[in-house]
Parts: C-alpha cells; structure tokens; sequence
C-alpha cells in the first residue's frame, strides 16, 4: 500500500475515533452551554456533517505537512473553542496546543482531552490584547509552531489585521498557516447567516471574508497563499464542481519569502 494511503487512513481512522469521544463527551456533559458549543456542533447539529469534513479536511493538511518535514509537527490551534480540532491532530501524533479567549471553552477542552485521554494542551489568552500569547505557546510547544490553524477563528476578530500582523513577525519562514472560513459566496452559508440573524437577534458581530479578502489581508502581512482553496459543503458534489462557492474552505499560507 502507498505511504499517501497509510497516511490518509490514519487521518480518517482517528477523526472517527475523536468524534466518536466528542459524542460521548456531548452525552455526558450536553446540558452545559459550553459543550453544545462544540461537541454538539461537531456531532449533533444539522451542520455536524460539514463540521467533520472539515475537521477530516485540516487533519488531512496536517499529516501531508508531517510528511513533507518528515517528523511531526508542533501545532498552534488559535480561537480552539472546545478543543475538537486540537485533539485531533494531538491523536494523529502532534505536539499540540489550542489557544482560546474564553474561559468556559477552554475549561471544556481541558475536561474532555482529561476524560477521553487525548492530549491536547491548552491556554486562555486573547490574541488581541494579551502581549506574549506567541512567548506562552513557544515554551508549552518547545518551539516555535510549524503549523498554525485558524479554523474559524479569524471572523470572530475585529482587529484581525493585527493578528496576522503578529503572526507574521513571529513564525518562520517554514512555518504555515492553515485557515478555514466560512465563505460568504456560499448560497447554505447566506441561507444560514440570514436565518440565525432573523432568530438569534443577539448573535455577536462576526467579520465574514470572502477568500480575495483574506488572501488580500494575508498577503499584506507577507503571506502568499499556497494553493486554491478546497472546500466542503452540505450539496453533494459542490466541492467538486465549484469548489469556491462551497460553505467552509481551507487554505494554506507562508511567509513568502522574497518580502522577508
Ligand atoms: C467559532 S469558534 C471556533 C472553534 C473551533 N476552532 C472550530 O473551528 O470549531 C471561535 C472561537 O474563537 C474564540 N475567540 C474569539 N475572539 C478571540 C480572541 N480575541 N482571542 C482568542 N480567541 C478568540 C472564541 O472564544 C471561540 O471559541
């Protein structure tokens, strides 16, 4: 069987096995606000099938960066939420670290890599205003992060300029960002956007890109953009035909090297 296939199997068979724990985790804990957030969006939800594609879809990008450095990574998961992605690519044999703003999140991340024997770390800092964030991750990871995810994190930051402004300081030239967004050119991600505006009046402000507005911000800080975007979406087959108007896409970043 070829390297990529053992790779690619392992992704698969540990995702299952983490949603797997997620689900039970939910069953156990499902009453607290904190774990609906997370466990329920990953497992339960209407959009819980899109949620595991691209959970598979970021596990997939990190076992292909392990194998091009040949040796695993040391992995940043910023805005972690409840620790789901993180886990993950813990159990796929990486040094991880989720980083979060919110106590109640991390709280629940901590509590479900304890309980289901996962082995995600994780730390509380807001990525706008605490001043060493990149420091606290260096020490806990060993190192700087040769792979930094942000999976729907970035549309939560008004200042989000800022932020890949820092990154953009501290990570090295070999390090990679791997965002996922959701995309305002989706016709499910509208849909869904305008139903939870009309029933959830008091949803939080979010700052939705398209990929040009990402790509534009990144690329300001110094970053190019690797390669298209691939996506994941709730129409079968989307991501096939029209991979730029699915739902959720993930792309990858670096520092590029010729403005450094
Ligand atoms: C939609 S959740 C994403 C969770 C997970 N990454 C995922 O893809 O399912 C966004 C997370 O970003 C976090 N967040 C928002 N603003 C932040 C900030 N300033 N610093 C750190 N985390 C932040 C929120 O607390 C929330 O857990």
């Amino acid at each position: 069987m070829k390297i990529q296939n053992v790779i690619e199997e392992n992704a698969e068979s540990v995702v299952k096995t983490v949603l797997g724990k997620a689900k039970s985790f939910h069953r156990r804990h499902g009453t607290d606000r904190a774990a609906r957030s997370t466990f329920g969006y990953f497992t339960r939800h209407p959009v819980a099938p899109l949620n595991q594609r691209r959970l598979r879809m970021l596990a997939d990008s990190a076992q292909e960066r392990s194998q091009s450095l040949g040796r695993p990574l040391r992995v940043l998961d910023l805005g972690c939420g409840g620790g789901v992605i993180t886990c993950t690519i813990a159990a796929l044999g990486h040094q991880t670290l989720g980083l979060d703003l919110s106590r109640d999140e991390v709280r629940m991340a901590k509590l479900f890599a304890t309980e289901e024997t996962l082995s995600g770390k994780f730390l509380r800092a807001d990525l706008l205003k605490d001043p060493d964030w990149e420091k606290q991750s260096e020490e806990v990871l060993g190192g700087k992060p040769d792979l930094v995810t942000l999976a729907y994190a970035l549309h939560h930051l008004p200042e989000v300029e800022s932020v890949i402004e820092r990154l953009s300081w501290w990570l090295g030239p070999d390090s990679l960002l791997l965002v996922n967004e959701e995309n305002p050119r989706s016709p499910l991600f509208r849909l869904k956007h305008l139903v939870r505006t009309w029933i959830q009046k008091d949803t939080e402000t979010e700052w939705h890109r398209s990929f040009e507005g990402w790509k534009a911000i990144l690329h300001e800080a110094g970053f190019a953009i690797a390669s298209p975007p691939v996506g994941a979406d709730m129409i079968p087959a989307l991501d096939r035909l029209l991979p730029e108007r699915c739902w959720s896409l993930v792309f990858t970043a670096q520092l590029n090297r010729a403005e450094r």
